[in-house]
C-alpha cells in the first residue's frame, strides 16, 4: 500500500517533570506526517519542533525499535503499544491512524512502575524478579551436551513461545490488578520445560512469586487482558503452567 501523508494530526501527551511532580496532559499539532513513519518517528518530529520552539522535548523509552528489547512502551488511544494487533509500539505505524485525529499518549499506569518522567516509567521491578531466579545457574555443559538431550517438538515450541516474552509490560499496564503474572508465568514456565530449568525449577518459581508479591504486582483474576494486549502473543496457559509448578514446588516444602 503506498505511503499517504496525513494532513495534521493532535498528540495529546502525558507531561510530568519528575517522578513526584504532578502530570498534566498537553496538545500539539504534527502536520505533513507520511503513514509510512513509524509512532516513535512521528514523536522523533515533534521532539525536533518542540527543540526548535524552545521547548523541553517529550521524555520516552526507546532502544532497539524492532520490537525485540520491551522499552519503547506506551499507553496510546487507551491500549498498551496502540491500537495494532501483535506489535510493539516501535512497530506501530502512522496508517494505523487518521488525517485530523487526536492521539493520546501516556505512560503505562502501575504501582509497580512508577513514573520517572512524562513517559518513562521505571520497571526495574521486572529485573528484581528476574534476579530472584530468572535463570540457570547450574552447569549445563557445552552446545553437544545440550543438544544430544532429546526434548519433545511441543516442549520445545512451548518453551520457545514463552521464551519471546520481552519484558514490556503490557501485561501489567492492561490489566486492572496490575498483576505480573504473565511475565513472570512466561519465564517460569519457559525454563521450567527444558531438561536444565528443571533443576532449579522448584527454587525459581518460589522465588519470583515471592519477589512478584514483595513489590506490589496486584493478583490474577482470569480476565485475559494481559494476553489480548501482549504484542508477543504469550498465552495465558502459562499462568496455568506456573500455577501447577507452584503447587507442586510449596508441596514439597
Ligand atoms: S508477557 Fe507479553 S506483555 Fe507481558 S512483558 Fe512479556 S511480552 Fe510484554
Ligand atoms: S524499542 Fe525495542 S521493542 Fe520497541
Amino acid at each position: 500500500m503506498a505511503d499517504k501523508i496525513l494532513k495534521e494530526i493532535k498528540v495529546k501527551v502525558w507531561r510530568q517533570q519528575g517522578p513526584k511532580a504532578k502530570g498534566k496532559f498537553e496538545t500539539y499539532t504534527v502536520k505533513n506526517i507520511s503513514t509510512g513513519s513509524s509512532f516513535l518517528e512521528m514523536l522523533d518530529i515533534l521532539n525536533d519542533q518542540l527543540i526548535i520552539e524552545g521547548k523541553d522535548p517529550i521524555a520516552f523509552d526507546h532502544d532497539c525499535r524492532e520490537g525485540i528489547c520491551g522499552t519503547c512502551s506506551l499507553y496510546v488511544n487507551g491500549r498498551p503499544h496502540g491500537p495494532d494487533e501483535d506489535v510493539t509500539t516501535c512497530q506501530l505505524h502512522m496508517r494505523k491512524f487518521k488525517d485530523g485525529e487526536t492521539i493520546v499518549v501516556e505512560p503505562y499506569r502501575s504501582k509497580a512502575f512508577p513514573v520517572v518522567k512524562d513517559l518513562v516509567v521505571e520497571r526495574n521491578a521486572f529485573d528484581q524478579i528476574l534476579q530472584a531466579g530468572g535463570y540457570v545457574s547450574v552447569n549445563t555443559g557445552g552446545i553437544p551436551d545440550g543438544n544430544a538431550i532429546p526434548i519433545s517438538t511441543d516442549e520445545a515450541e512451548s518453551a520457545m513461545d514463552a521464551a519471546s516474552c520481552i519484558g514490556c509490560g503490557a501485561c501489567v499496564a492492561a490489566c486492572k490488578n496490575a498483576s505480573a503474572m504473565l511475565f513472570v508465568s512466561a519465564k517460569v514456565s519457559h525454563l521450567a520445560r527444558l531438561p536444565q530449568g528443571k533443576v532449579e525449577a522448584k527454587r525459581r518459581v518460589k522465588a519470583m512469586v515471592a519477589k512478584m508479591d514483595e513489590l506490589g504486582f496486584g493478583n490474577c483474576t482470569n480476565t485475559g487482558a494481559c494476553e489480548a494486549e501482549c504484542p508477543k502473543g504469550i498465552s495465558i496457559t502459562n499462568i496455568a503452567k506456573m500455577n501447577r509448578e507452584f503447587l507442586a514446588a510449596k508441596i514439597r516444602d
